[in-house]
Order: C-alpha cells, then structure tokens, then sequence
C-alpha cells in the first residue's frame, strides 16, 4: 500500500520513505529510539494552528470583544499554558493545581477562569491572591464564601455564574453537563439560577459580570449550542429586566467534537464558530441586547488530535475462537479513556504502517485489572512481541487523566516541530513514585 493510500484521522500523521508512520515529518521508531515507551508526542505546529484558528474565528464571526479560554483540563502542563500565552489565549482553570501551573508558566492571570463545583476555601483564596481574572460561581454556599473571603482580602471578585440551560447534547453520560440532572450549576427551571444572582446586589465583595455554560463534551451539531445560545440570551435578558442587572460576559464552554475514528465528521474550528456566532448575533438583535464579550472554552478540540501514545508490543496471546489480546507496556494509567466510557480510538503499528489491517484485536494494558483494556475487536496489521503500537488522537484527557496505578511511572511527553523534538514533560522516575512515602 502506499502512503497516499493512508488516510488517518490526523492531518499530523503521515508515512515515510522507510513505510514508517511519522508525526510531524518525525519517524515515530527514532523517537521512541531517543526517548523509549510508552511515550507521548504531541505536534506543537498543530495546537499552534488551532489556537490561532478558534481565535481569528471569533475575531472574524464576532470581533475583538471575544476570548478563547482553553480548557487546561485537556492537557494542562507549563508548557502548555506557553503555548497559550503566545497566541493571546485564555485558560480555564478547576483547581489550585492548575492555576499553580499556569502562574509558574507566567500566564496572565487576569485571562483564567476559575471553574469547579466545590471549590476549597484555599483554592478560593489562592486565586484572590493571584488575581484571578473571573469565578464562574457554581452555588450559593460558594457565592457567600467567595464574598467573605474577598472581604477580608480587600479584593472584589468578578463573577460570573454557572447555568445549566437544560439541553441534552447527545454524548456520554459522564460528560454530559447541561441538562437539570448535573452537579454542575444552577438550574433556569426551577428559579434557582435568577434568585441567587439577586443575591449578589447585596453583598459587598463580588461584581457580576456574566453568565456561563458548558453543555457536554465530544458534541458534533451545531443545534445544542444554538440552543444553548437562545436560552442564555434570553436569561441575560431576564436578569436585565427583574434585576437590572447588565451582563458582560457570556462564556459558552467548549465540548466541540473532534475525529478519533474515521466515521467521525467534526467542523472545523472555522465552521463551529461561524454558526455560534450567527446565532448570537441573531439572538442579541431579536432580544435588542447589548453584546457582551463572547468567551468559548475548548479544550479536546485544541489539543487531542496533536497527540499520540507509542507503546511496545509485549505478548500476542490467541485465544482460538474467544479473542486475541495484544499487551502493551502502558495502559489505563496513561489512557483510562476506553476504562472509563469505553472510548474509541484507531491503532497503529507504525513500523508496519504500510500492511494491511487484517486482524481483529484487543488491546490490552499492562495493569492487574481486567478492565485494563484500550480497545475491543480493532482492525490492526499483524502484531507481534517487540512491535510499537500507537494509539491515535490521545492528545486530550489522557495525560491529564493519567495515574500511577500499580506504580506505574507516567510516560514522557515529547514535542515535536520543524522536524524536531524536545521533553516538555519528563518520565516520571521510581524516586519519584516515593517521594511523598514516608518510611
Ligand atoms: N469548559 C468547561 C466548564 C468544562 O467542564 C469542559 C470540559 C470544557 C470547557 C472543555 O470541553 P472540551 O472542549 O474539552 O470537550 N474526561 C472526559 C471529558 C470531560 C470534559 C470535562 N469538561 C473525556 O475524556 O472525554
């Protein structure tokens, strides 16, 4: 077969003279050479371009009254937020964590929006201290601590408030946010969102400024977000006319699809934008409001497709007429994707890239579990012990989600671009798995 024959589901992703897969020009068997498995790569050119294409996006759909936050949740490293910085981009940040990350990144504090359902008192006042562009407040118990703790830190914090507008994106159920049934947010339903934003007139400490929503993750339609888009116009505008309350800021979340197996068709940044956009501007002219400043929070869609995961074949166990396992030396600790909602990704030999898939495999992680697996019943060329194999499109929610279950060291994350390659993150060592042990 020849390359031109392979398409992957990642323009990042190609084949070389040798029939070796690449990323970003690279011979993925020369990193791993370098730098070992299991291994993360990531494409920085990639997550450059789109950055820069949610950003010039929302400039040309809507103008420079707009913001893309990325959601550090995806992929969150020192690097990372450079990455950011350099594009003017804003972050959304969940915990002390994070925004301890992105304050040794030097990140512009002022562009982070502070997310979470139950946020410590201490996170709280970190991000006080560090001066936190904006809290995206999720109940009341969080709205009157926030207030105190500005109070005696003589600060006044910009708010903004979580709202679940009642839609149904059709994706997992773990990560699903929209409708009533959420930890997250305050409900339009019920009046509860209304009646705590009321509350804000009375206290001293913190500024409303807007409105936020976040319906789901790994959407494809447009519709629920023009849905989303109509309910939370038409809520700013009843916080206008009972409270007399202006809103600023309108965050919409991120969630936007993107391509893990071929049969998945995500708009382009470009294409998810304009439609987002058209609907607002449609929606603040029908209801005669002023815009506010547009923010979007993408996080999958910047980073899961610059990624792969290269681990090396350890067994090849058939098991005649059941299934056959091909091991590798990673697993749930670096992906727990498929464990968690049985994800589904596309895998590659990459130094047999060129032979066709012809056989039905599982993949199965290293660890004492069961549920161990990366993938039931895939296409893959032949494997055998010693083989690389790469799991495609583990850019997002993969390093982030990792763990050191059984002790297993997380793996590198290398970046490559202009036909190089460099750690951003190191592999963890054994000293570091006990670092925290006390004997
Ligand atoms: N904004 C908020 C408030 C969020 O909660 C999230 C994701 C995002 C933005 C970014 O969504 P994205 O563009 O990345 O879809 N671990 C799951 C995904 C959980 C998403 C949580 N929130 C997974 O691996 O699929």
């Amino acid at each position: 077969m020849r390359s031109s024959e392979r398409e992957f589901v990642s323009e990042i992703l190609g084949i070389n003279e040798a029939g070796h897969m690449t990323i970003g020009g690279i011979d993925i068997p020369l990193l791993v050479e370098q730098y070992g498995t299991p291994l993360m790569v990531m494409d920085e050119e990639y997550i450059e371009d789109q950055c820069k294409a949610y950003r010039d996006a929302l400039i040309k759909h809507y103008g420079e009254n707009s913001l893309v936050a990325y959601a550090g949740k995806a992929f969150c490293t020192g690097y990372m937020y450079k990455i950011l910085s350099r594009y003017g981009l804003g972050a959304d940040v969940v915990s002390g964590g994070e925004i301890y990350t992105a304050k040794a990144a030097d990140f512009d504090m002022s562009k982070l929006f502070f997310h979470g359902n139950n946020k410590t008192m201490q996170e709280l006042r970190q991000a006080l201290e560090l001066g936190i562009g904006f809290f995206v407040v999720d109940n009341s118990e969080e709205l009157e601590l926030l207030n105190t703790l500005a109070g005696e830190m003589g600060k006044t914090a910009k708010i903004l408030f979580r709202i679940k507008p009642g839609i149904d994106a059709h994706t997992h159920d773990y990560i699903k946010t929209g409708a009533i049934d959420s930890k997250f947010g305050l409900a339009l339903e019920t009046g509860e969102a209304l009646s705590i934003i009321g509350r804000v007139q009375k206290l001293g400490n913190v500024e409303y400024v807007g409105i936020h929503c976040h319906i789901g993750s790994q959407i494809f339609e447009s519709e629920p977000y023009e849905e989303a888009v109509k309910v939370m116009t038409s809520f700013i505008k009843e916080i206008f006319d009972v409270l007399g309350l202006e809103t600023y800021e309108l965050n919409l979340g991120g969630g936007f699809g993107i391509k893990y197996i071929p049969s998945h068709e995500p708009k382009t940044p470009e294409e998810t934008v304009e439609k987002l956009c058209e609907e607002l501007k449609k929606s603040l002219r029908e209801k005669n409001l002023p815009a506010p400043r547009l923010i979007i929070e993408p996080g999958r869609s910047i980073v899961a497709s610059a990624g792969i995961t290269v681990y090396r074949v350890g067994s090849v166990k058939v098991i005649p007429g059941v299934r056959t396992y091909v091991a590798v030396d990673g697993g749930m600790t670096d992906n727990p994707r498929f464990a968690l909602y049985g994800a589904v990704y596309e895998f590659e030999l990459p130094e047999k890239v060129t032979e066709e898939k012809t056989e039905t495999v599982s993949i199965a992680g290293r660890c004492c579990e069961s549920g161990d697996m990366l993938g039931h019943d895939v296409k893959l060329q032949k494997a055998e012990a010693g083989d690389l194999l790469c799991t495609l499109a583990t850019g997002a929610y993969c390093y982030s989600m990792s763990s050191n279950y059984n002790r297993l060291p997380r793996p590198p994350v290398v970046m490559v671009k202009n036909g190089t390659s460099k750690v951003v993150v190191k592999r963890e060592s054994y000293e570091d798995l006990i670092k925290n042990d006390v004997f």
